[in-house]
C-alpha cells in the first residue's frame, strides 16, 4: 500500500487494522517491520495520501477498492488442521465490508488464499442486506521479505484476476490502471479468478521445491564428496534451469511457503488427488528433515554429546535483511539443540531478544526462568562466540562472512566446531586458523573444495 500511495500521489490510501498498537506504530518513527528502504517510503507518502487509522468503518466506506490483507494462518483446530487455511480473518473482513459499504466496492483478495475463496467471499458479500453490488478481484503479492520495495517497484508481474462479465472485466481494468502507473502494461496479467488464486500457492510450492531439491541433493554431495554450490552453478547454467533460488541452506523457513504447501496439498487431498498431495507434501517433508539432519550432523561431530555445552547461534531470523522470524529454522534448529541440554548464545542483527525468547517458550514450552538457564541473547557475534565450543550459522546476514575470526577461534574452547548452515563462511581459511568447519553439502571429510566466490570465473 505505501508503493501504492508513493506511485500514485493522486490516489488516497488509507491503512485500517483493529490493532491499535500496530497502528500506532505505523504511524510513529519505528515502524513495526524491518524492510530496507520502506521506512523512507512510507515516511514521503504519510499524511500525504498515506493514512493509518483503526476507523475501520469509515476506511470501507471512503474507499471505492478494497484490499483485504489479512493473514492466513495455518489451521491449528477442528477439520484441516495443520494443513488447511484459516480463513476466519478473511470472512470476518467481507462481512464488515458488507455491512458498512454504502455503495459499489471492488474487493481485492490480496491475502494468499486457497483456491475459489472468491466464491465464499462473494457469497458473504452478495448477502448484504444493502443490495450494493460488489466485484471481487484476485490480486496476489509475489514479492520477498527483504527485497520487499524492490520487487514491488519493478515486479516480474503483477496477477489480477477476475469475474469474466462485463462489471468483473471493468474492475480488472480498474485495478490494473493502479498499477500501469509505474508498472509495464506487459508485466500486467489478467486471467480467471481461480487460476489467479492457484498461481499463487504454485508459484510458492515451485519455488520452495527447488530448495528442498537442492536440500535433497545436498545430502548426496556430502556422502560421495560432491559440492552442492558447484554442483547448483554447473546447473543453474543452463538457462532453462536458472541460477536463482539454489541456494543449499538449514531449510526454508517463513510464514508463507509450508504454509502454502500444505495448502496446496490439503486442495489436492479434498479433489482425491492424492498422489498430487503426496508429490508436494514431500516438499515439506524434505525441509524438516534438512533440518533434524544440520543438528544431527552437529551431534555427531561434536563427540555425540552437546549437555552443557554453549553453542553461539549466529543469526535467528528466517532469511537475512528481515527481523521476521515467523517459522524461521533457526527455531526448530534451536528447539532440538535444547533438548539435547546444549547452552545457547543467540545473536541476530535484528531480531530483539525479546522475540528470540518468545519464540523458543512457545516450541519448548519453557518457562521464561528455565530459558534464562539455557539460553543468552548476546549483543554480538564475539561476545555470541566467547567460550562456545560451536558456531552455527543458521540465517545468511552479510555480517557473517566478514568477522575477524582469529579473534573468535581464540575466544573458544577447543576444538572449535563451526557448522555453516548458509554456506556463507570464508571456510578455507577458517580451517587455516584451526576451525574444525562444516558446511551443508560439502564432502564430510574435507568439506569445501573450491569457495564458492571462485565458480563466479569457471566458463563452460
Ligand atoms: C516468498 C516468495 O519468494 C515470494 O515470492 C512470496 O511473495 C512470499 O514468499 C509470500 O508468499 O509472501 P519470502 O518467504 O519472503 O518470499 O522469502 P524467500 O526469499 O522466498 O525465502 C524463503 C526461505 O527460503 C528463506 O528461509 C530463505 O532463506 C530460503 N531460501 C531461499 C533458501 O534456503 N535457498 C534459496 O536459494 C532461497
Amino acid at each position: 500500500m505505501a508503493m501504492i500511495a508513493a506511485q500514485c500521489p493522486d490516489i488516497n490510501v488509507t491503512v485500517v487494522d483493529l490493532d491499535a498498537a500496530r497502528i500506532d506504530a505505523w504511524n510513529s518513527d519505528r515502524l513495526p517491520v524491518y524492510e530496507p528502504g520502506l521506512h523512507e517510503i512510507v515516511i514521503a507518502a504519510r499524511g500525504r495520501n498515506l493514512f493509518f487509522s483503526n476507523d475501520i468503518d469509515s476506511g470501507i466506506r471512503d474507499a471505492s477498492i478494497i484490499f483485504v490483507s489479512v493473514n492466513t494462518p495455518t489451521k491449528s483446530y477442528g477439520i484441516g488442521a495443520g494443513s488447511a487455511s484459516d480463513l476466519t480473518n478473511v470472512e470476518l473482513c467481507a462481512r464488515r465490508i458488507a455491512e458498512v459499504a454504502n455503495g459499489h466496492k471492488i474487493v481485492v483478495e490480496k491475502s494468499t488464499l486457497p483456491v475459489r475463496t472468491a466464491e465464499s467471499l462473494k457469497r458473504v458479500l452478495q448477502a448484504n442486506t444493502n443490495g450494493y453490488k460488489f466485484d471481487i478481484l484476485s490480486n496476489p503479492e509475489f514479492l520477498a521479505e527483504g527485497t520487499a520495495v524492490a520487487d514491488l517497484q519493478t515486479p516480474d508481474r503483477v496477477l489480477i484476476g477476475g469475474d469474466d462479465t462485463r462489471s468483473g472485466q471493468l474492475a480488472i481494468q480498474a485495478l490494473a490502471s493502479v498499477y500501469a502507473r509505474w508498472v509495464p502494461r506487459e508485466r500486467i496479467l489478467t486471467t480467471n479468478l481461480w487460476s489467479s488464486e492457484l498461481s499463487k500457492l504454485v508459484s510458492n510450492a515451485l519455488l520452495a521445491q527447488r530448495i528442498s531439491s537442492v536440500n535433497a541433493l545436498s545430502a548426496l554431495c556430502e556422502v560421495t564428496g560432491a559440492d552442492v554450490d558447484e554442483v547448483t552453478f554447473a546447473a543453474g547454467k543452463d538457462s532453462r534451469i536458472g541460477p536463482k533460488f539454489l541456494k543449499a541452506s538449514v531449510g526454508f523457513g517463513g510464514s508463507c511457503f509450508q504454509k502454502d504447501i500444505l495448502n496446496l496439498v490439503y486442495l489436492c487431498r479434498h479433489y482425491g488427488l492424492d498422489e498430487v498431495a503426496n508429490y508436494w507434501e514431500q516438499v515439506v517433508t524434505i525441509n524438516t528433515w534438512q533440518k533434524t539432519r544440520f543438528v544431527r550432523r552437529m551431534i555427531d561431530t561434536m563427540f555425540n554429546t552437546i549437555a552443557g555445552k554453549r553453542i553461539a547461534i549466529l543469526g535467528f531470523a528466517f532469511k537475512k535483511d528481515t527481523n521476521d522470524t515467523r517459522a524461521s529454522a533457526a527455531i526448530d534448529v534451536c528447539r532440538a539443540l535444547l533438548q539435547e541440554k546444549a547452552r545457547l548464545a543467540i545473536y541476530d542483527p535484528r531480531v530483539r531478544s525479546s522475540v528470540i525468547l518468545k519464540e523458543l517458550a512457545d516450541v519448548t514450552g519453557l518457562s521464561p526462568s528455565e530459558l534464562e538457564k539455557c539460553i543468552v541473547c548476546e549483543p554480538d557475534p564475539y561476545c555470541a562466540a566467547a567460550g562456545a565450543h560451536a558456531l552455527a550459522v543458521l540465517t545468511e546476514w552479510d555480517e557473517f562472512k566478514e568477522l575477524d575470526f582469529e579473534l573468535i577461534y581464540r575466544s573458544m574452547k577447543k576444538p572449535a566446531f563451526a557448522f555453516d548452515g548458509r554456506n556463507i563462511l570464508p571456510h578455507a581459511l577458517m580451517r587455516g586458523i584451526g576451525f574444525d568447519v562444516k558446511a551443508i553439502g560439502k564432502s564430510l571429510s574435507t568439506g569445501a573444495t573450491v569457495p564458492a566466490e571462485s565458480l563466479e570465473g569457471i566458463s563452460a
